[in-house]
């Protein structure tokens, strides 16, 4: 395949996209949409996300160590889209994104109802990089949409239905069709 260099760039498309929730001391919850956001280990259970000492929510997630990685569904992306235009700082992006916030088990942000997965986070490292700093979260609650598990109790993707976001174009977009499942290029056919 030709190939076109272009300058060092974080191409791994597509990127998750996830509403992350935090709360202030003062109880007052906020909503910040991130794409850099991975998963960094099994277990413990850890998820990372990047967020840029300039938003609001970063001093906040720095102040009480805890934050919410919800996983919203492609039905609400524009209320995603929202909640990385705007600043919570002075606007209340639940109330102006119509999503509702729901009680955690565990950490004081809430969960956002309409996501299908939420992971309640503990920071445990904070690493600055440059333009972002790298929360490093451990998860100490996990929900999943009682919607999306099947009779056998497996978790159906297509009711999970996440986001994917494509930074060279800036394009949110769905995921396509399942191609196959984790071993099946060794399996034995029927
Ligand atoms: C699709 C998308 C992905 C984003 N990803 C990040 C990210 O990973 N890190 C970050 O610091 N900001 C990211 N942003 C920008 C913030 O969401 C945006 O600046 C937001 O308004 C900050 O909210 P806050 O000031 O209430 O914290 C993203 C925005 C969009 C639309």
């Amino acid at each position: 395949m030709k190939k076109r260099s272009i300058k060092p760039n974080t191409f791994l498309v597509p990127a998750p996209v996830a509403l992350v929730t935090c709360q202030d001391r003062g109880g007052r919850p906020n909503i910040i949409t991130i794409a850099w956001a991975g998963v960094i280990c099994s277990d413990p259970p850890m998820v990372s996300i990047s967020i840029r000492p300039s938003r609001y929510s970063y001093s906040i997630i720095k102040d009480t160590g805890e934050f919410v990685v919800n996983i919203p569904p492609v039905e609400i992306v524009k209320k995603v889209d929202l909640c990385g235009i705007v600043s919570g700082k002075s606007r209340d992006k639940f109330f102006e994104a119509g999503l509702t916030p729901v009680q955690a088990e565990v950490v004081s942000p809430p969960l956002v109802d309409e996501c299908t997965v939420s992971m309640e986070c503990r920071v445990a490292e904070i690493v600055p990089l440059g333009v972002h700093d790298m929360f490093l979260g451990e998860v100490v609650a996990t929900h999943v949409a009682e919607d999306a598990f099947d009779e056998e109790g497996n978790i159906r993707f297509e009711i999970l239905n996440p986001l994917a976001y494509s930074p060279p174009d800036r394009t949110y977009r769905a995921l396509g069709d399942a191609l196959g499942s984790y071993g099946y290029s060794r399996k034995k056919q029927g």
